[in-house]
């Protein structure tokens, strides 16, 4: 990923009606909580899971390569109060080569920036990195989407889809996001996806901005052999964020638990 993805969309991220719907926060915050801290969140953003965390009571180091996501988390932490501001720390650095000089209980990567990652070399590079700064009794938690076959099996048309609402931002803008997958690699395991946003101004001005990126799915045994190669044990699998166990229901999530192994 590119430091200008998310340029113009990170303004919005909060605003995003499914996002704000997701039923993770509660998860992380108990696993942070159990923990005992501190925490480091991988691709933090704006802080959606991070700043609840903070509220919670837990020391929480966010790190993400964007800086508009951070810039976004800065001003949303701007508003909590000063015990909560304590207890963070952002940092902008690159999931596949950071150094914070000291480790974790608890790293979590939630709603799936490590899909990011495009090449195994990548990946690796990204986990090998977390478990340096993981605690030898630490846990991390990984958290993906379960590759859906039905979905896939469906002809790439590229055309546009979604049924999000439209949202109203602070200054009276109107934004409607819609999504659509351009090209699949079934050989890289990547889509290429666009999130297109349609703007109207408040002088009814329109706009349309799509913010494109690759992503990658990864299946269930391949995550277990990627973790293992890179020297952690999964201690827990999941299909959803109330714990249920994964192959309960379909797709569901793919969210690991793992230790050092
Ligand atoms: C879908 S957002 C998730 C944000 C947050 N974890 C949440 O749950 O709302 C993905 C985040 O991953 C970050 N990201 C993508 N590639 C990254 C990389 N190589 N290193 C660090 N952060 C990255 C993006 O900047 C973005 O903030």
């Amino acid at each position: 990923m590119d430091t200008e993805q998310y340029a113009v969309t990170a303004e919005f991220y909060d605003y995003v009606v499914p996002y704000q719907a997701r039923q993770d926060v509660a998860f992380f915050v108990e696993a942070a909580q159990a923990s005992g801290g501190p925490v480091l969140e991988v691709g933090c953003g704006t802080g959606r899971v991070l700043i609840p965390t903070a509220r919670a009571g837990s020391a929480v180091c966010g790190l993400d390569l964007s800086p508009y996501m951070l810039d976004v988390c800065e001003r949303r932490l701007a508003q909590e109060t000063i015990q909560v501001q304590k207890r963070v720390q952002l940092d902008q650095a690159d999931m596949r080569d950071f150094d914070l000089g000291q480790t974790f209980n608890l790293i979590t990567i939630p709603f799936r920036p490590f899909q990011h990652l495009i090449e195994v070399e990548d990946q690796i590079a990204c986990l090998r990195c977390i478990r340096r700064h993981l605690a030898d009794d630490g846990r991390f938690i990984l958290d993906l989407f379960n590759p859906s076959l039905p979905i896939m099996a469906r002809e790439v048309t590229g055309e546009e889809q979604g049924d999000e609402p439209e949202f109203t931002m602070p200054d009276g803008r109107r934004v409607l996001r819609r999504n659509r997958i351009v090209a699949r690699d079934v050989f890289k395991q990547c889509h290429d996806v666009e999130l297109i946003y349609y703007i109207t101004h408040l002088d009814g001005r329109t706009e349309r901005f799509v913010h494109a990126f690759p992503m990658r799915y990864l299946f269930r045994y391949e995550v277990e052999h990627l973790l293992a190669r890179c020297g952690f044990a999964v201690e827990a699998l999941y299909a959803d964020y109330d714990k249920s166990p994964y192959g309960s229901k379909y797709p569901g999530e793919l969210i690991f638990v793992a230790r050092k192994g």
